[in-house]
């Protein structure tokens, strides 16, 4: 087989890249190591900023997300009994976040290929980069018992953290830069409708919880558990007693609960890998850096690198002009480094770390009351979380 770019990996970043060449004449191969059902069954991202919504309407898959999204001017943060609420529209000058699952946007994204006749191949094994910075860039995985080779101009590593593109850069190379948090989020989806309109993100000696949702009927709850915790440790009772415990008492008595449609444990990690190009392979989304959920940056972090990779491509492929290609790197390291600095931030400002020293605490609450007294600290926090520009 043969095309002009090979992506690895059908999550949000490969199907998004995929679609925006497609309408600009770049054909594309995704290859995908699961089943399309199991990338849909996987809950993750609820937050989408400006700029990643831009980029869908693009892609011609904007149309259910701007139906269905809603539209979030403002987050609550809890902390000490109190509830404040920090108007993002207001701090970031006229900004908002847009709430639409990341199931649902992929399930977008995979009816815009499909509709096109893009080429999505599932339930690819084994599959291994080639003369990345030799002359004839390609692609090999098996199928059955096929080996089957694709050659290319360019490959996406677009395969989330433990994919194969960023592991087959020599160790020479490439420099990780890493932080693990002793701790992980356990999320529970459930058909009820949410506790509040918009996001309260609750500090609480006991762990950090959030409550956020997909819509009007589907709420999404997380609590900070310990890293040794399993899902199977949490029955859902266990689970709303927990999360209740966390919330303000008005909060926690207007909790509706029912039973879990969806459970499971992220762990919490920082993590960049530079360069994001070796040769012919450009990394792009989870499989360059990973960040914290706490500041919903992950997904809208992948979303900026596709954007100056699509750039990239169209202008060597029509104005035969390779700078926006040579610039990747460091112009998509440069935005993902600040994503670190806040999703660090926000994290280190709401959870409760375990033996921590009493001065780390101080510190910390410090940073919760200097963040309510300032105007300046509240643009801060509300610049970055809906986006900074692309
Ligand atoms: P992935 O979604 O990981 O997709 C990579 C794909 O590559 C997968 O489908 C995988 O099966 C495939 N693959 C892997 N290895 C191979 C291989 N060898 N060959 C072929 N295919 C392969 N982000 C936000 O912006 N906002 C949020 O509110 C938010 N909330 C989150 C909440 C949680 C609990 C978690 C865990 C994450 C959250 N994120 C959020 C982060 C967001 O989900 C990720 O950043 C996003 O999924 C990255 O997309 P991706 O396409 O780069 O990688
Ligand atoms: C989510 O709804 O899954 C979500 C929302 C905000 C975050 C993280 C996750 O910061």
């Amino acid at each position: 087989m043969k095309t002009s770019v090979c992506i690895i990996g059908g999550g949000p970043s490969g199907l998004m890249l995929s679609q925006l060449l497609h309408l600009k004449g770049i054909d594309t191969i995704v290859l995908e190591r699961q089943s399309r059902e199991y990338v849909l069954g996987r809950i993750r991202a609820g937050v989408l900023e400006h700029g990643f919504a831009e980029l869908m309407r693009e892609a011609e898959c904007g149309e259910r997300m701007d139906q269905e999204g809603e539209i979030h001017d403002g987050i609550i943060i809890a902390h000490d009994g109190e509830q404040q609420r920090v108007d993002l529209n207001k701090y970031s000058g006229g900004s908002s976040v847009l709430v639409y699952g990341q199931t649902e946007l992929t399930r977008d994204l995979y009816e815009a290929r499909d509709r096109m006749k893009g080429v999505v191949i599932h339930n690819v094994e084994d599959v291994q980069l080639h003369e990345l910075v030799g002359t004839k860039p390609h692609v090999t995985y098996r199928k059955g018992d096929e080996i089957i080779r694709v050659d290319c101009d360019f490959i996406i590593g677009a395969d989330g953290f433990h994919g194969v593109s960023r592991k087959s850069i020599p160790k020479t190379v490439l420099k990780e830069y890493e932080k693990i948090y002793p701790f992980g989020w356990l999320g529970l989806l459930s058909r009820t409708p949410p506790v509040s309109p918009e996001l309260i993100y609750a500090k609480h000696e006991r762990g950090f919880a959030l409550c956020s949702l997909r819509s009007q009927v589907l709420s999404r709850y997380y609590i900070q558990v310990p890293l040794t915790d399993t899902v199977e440790d949490w029955s859902d009772e266990a689970f709303w007693a927990e999360l209740k415990r966390r919330l303000p008492q008005d909060v926690a008595t207007r909790l509706v609960t029912g039973p879990s449609i969806e459970k499971s444990i992220a762990p919490l990690r920082s993590f960049v890998a530079e360069p994001m190009r070796y040769g012919h392979l450009f990394l792009a989304g989870d499989a360059a850096h990973i960040v914290p959920p706490t500041g919903a940056r992950g997904l809208n972090s992948a979303a900026s690198d596709i954007y100056y990779l699509y750039h990239a491509m169209v202008a060597h492929y029509q104005q035969g002009d390779s700078s926006g290609l040579d610039n990747y790197s460091a112009k998509a390291l440069a935005r993902v480094w600040k994503a670190q600095r806040f999703s660090w931030w926000m994290t280190t400002l709401l959870h409760t770390f375990p033996d921590s020293p009493s001065y780390d605490q101080k510190l910390q609450q410090t940073d919760l009351e200097y963040l309510f007294s300032s105007d300046q600290a509240l643009g801060s926090l509300a610049e970055n979380y809906v986006g900074l520009p692309f």
